[in-house]
């Protein structure tokens, strides 16, 4: 009977030590708060591949650019003191009409609501603009605000543009990186853009401290780094950069028709 009694004992104690290394093992891909878990938190299946939350907000941030930056540049059309404001806000203008085409469609074949009205931020942004001086004042205020709001979706979209796993928000990801970048570009080339301002919000809040290669020593020069050179005779074909220096091609296909049926299921 002792001996039973201690035979069990060993058993249940053996069960009980591997059932207390497996279950950590075990429950992690289900417990809130981990990155599985977040990234299927709200993904639904689609024919394009999975949609989760961020791929969806990026959809709606697509609209919301164009809600705002559209009567943004219209408005910049008519009080704008300079060529290089009215060019910014042409391609601001043909941009977010290219754009929006193209998020109605993804929307529309992903089942995703769009907003209609610029956010209570972006209506704040049109309210600067709308009350700021003539000339130098409001050539600061529209480029600025526009400038910032730019800079904070650029990295948003290389976020999604990285981690989706649904072809047609890869593909809207992309096409906004190269809207958004020539937008960067041409409120850059109006020369109102305060960089010290940009650096600065950029790390507000921020705590940690810089990583990265020292500053260079005053007088002396680093060593010469060898140029990078494929190894053997080989032919290539593609160019580095698309487009003159300075320019974002923004050429691609016709958008597709937001008024048209979704795509067969
Ligand atoms: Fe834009």
């Amino acid at each position: 009977m002792r001996r039973i009694n201690g035979t069990a004992l060993v058993i249940v104690a053996l069960v009980g030590t591997l059932g207390a290394l497996a279950f950590p093992v075990w429950s992690y891909t289900d417990r809130a708060g981990t990155g599985p878990a977040n990234l299927a938190a709200g993904t639904v299946p689609t024919r394009w591949g999975p949609l989760t939350a961020s791929d969806r907000d990026l959809i709606v941030r697509v609209r919301l650019a164009g809600l705002w930056e559209l009567p943004a540049a219209q408005q910049a059309l008519e009080r704008a003191p300079s060529g290089a404001m009215k060019e910014a806000a042409d391609h601001l203008i043909v941009g977010h009409t290219d754009l929006d085409k193209r998020v109605r469609v993804v929307a529309r074949d992903l089942g995703v609501e769009l907003p209609n009205q610029p956010n209570e931020q972006q209506q704040g942004w049109l309210n600067q603009m709308t009350a700021a001086g003539t000339g130098k004042e409001y050539a600061k205020t529209w480029a600025n605000l526009l400038r910032s709001a730019h800079g904070k979706i650029f990295p948003a979209i290389g976020a999604v543009r990285n981690q989706t796993r649904n072809s047609l928000v890869r593909q809207l990801a992309s096409d906004a990186n190269q809207t958004v970048l020539d937008h960067i570009t041409v409120l850059e080339k109006t020369g109102e853009v305060d960089f010290e301002a940009i650096a600065n919000d950029s790390v507000a809040g921020t705590t940690a401290s810089p990583t990265g290669p020292p500053p260079p020593a005053a007088g002396v020069s680093p060593p010469e780094a060898p140029a990078l050179t494929p190894s053997g005779d080989i032919g290539t074909t593609s160019r580095p950069s698309p487009g003159a220096p300075g320019t974002v091609n923004t050429g691609r296909p016709e958008p597709e028709d937001p008024e048209a049926p979704p795509a067969e299921q």
